[in-house]
């Protein structure tokens, strides 16, 4: 499979009044199109900055960035806007669901930025994937008469509305009991089955076990990466078979 991101010699500064941090320090990190990425850490360590270069939120201050072998600092901020409409689904700790717009027109919402989707196939996208993540009953509810679990449920479909060519999701269990925090882990699963590449930022070594690949961090830098490991519930499998 070809590479969906590449990063090379990425590093990432941040200027207040009197300090300088630098958030990523030579970061070389290729995902493949189909992988499932965990990346852990302790706080701090650059994750969120990370994943913020990767959705095209922010920008490297030096180093290379290829999103599909193109290189991201090449294009205007219009590519850059369309690339990430077009490519790149997001999934937040917090859910960043809009509190005066119903289930359906959050989900709706990436869409509606996109040029020449009309109405009906909008609808219908919508449908397709609040089924998919079960919360097409509450269709006509609004965030603040939802669980949780039901928000960030909702902010999957949201992520995956647009049939994105990457799923970012920056601890997305965090703020979930740990039922909920289930349930989207095995939503995500099912979506990498499917045929999504995901970069999952987390610090629960339990949600770690569902990605083929860990990716840890320390203080700006790729300390470990084991592009080979074998998620522990493939492991668990085995054991039981041999
Ligand atoms: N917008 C910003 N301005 C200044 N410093 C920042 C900004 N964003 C992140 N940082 C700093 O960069 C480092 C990495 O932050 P972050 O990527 O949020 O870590 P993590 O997600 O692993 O907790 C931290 O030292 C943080 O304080
Ligand atoms: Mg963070």
């Amino acid at each position: 499979m070809p590479d969906i991101v590449t990063l090379q010699g990425v590093c990432k500064t941040f200027h207040s009044a009197d300090l300088e941090t630098l958030a990523l320090a030579d970061i070389d990190l290729a995902v493949r199109q189909g992988e499932y990425l965990a990346i852990s850490g302790p706080s701090g360590c650059g994750k969120s900055t990370l994943l913020s270069l990767l959705g095209l939120l922010d920008s490297p201050s030096s180093g290379s960035y290829r999103f599909q072998g193109r290189e991201v600092s090449s294009l205007g901020r219009n590519e850059q806007a369309r690339l990430r409409n077009q490519h790149i689904g997001f999934i937040f700790q917090s859910f960043n669901l809009i509190g005066s717009l119903n289930v359906e027109d959050n989900v709706a919402l990436p869409l509606t930025y996109r040029d020449g989707m009309d109405k009906a196939e909008i609808r219908s996208r919508v449908r397709e994937a609040l089924e998919s993540v079960g919360m097409t009953h509450r269709r006509q509810h609004f965030p603040s008469q939802l669980s949780g679990g039901q928000q960030q449920r909702v902010a999957v479909a949201r992520a995956i509305v647009g049939r994105p060519s990457l799923l970012l999701a920056d601890e997305p269990t965090g703020n979930l009991d740990s039922r909920s925090a289930e349930s989207v882990m095995l939503l995500l699963r099912d979506l990498h089955a499917a045929g999504a590449t995901i970069c999952l930022v987390t610090h629960d070594p339990r949600a770690c076990e569902w990605a083929a690949r860990t990716v840890q961090m320390f203080d700006g830098h790729i300390v470990a990466d084991d592009p080979s490991a074998a998620p522990r519930h493939w492991l668990q499998g085995a054991e039981v078979t041999a």
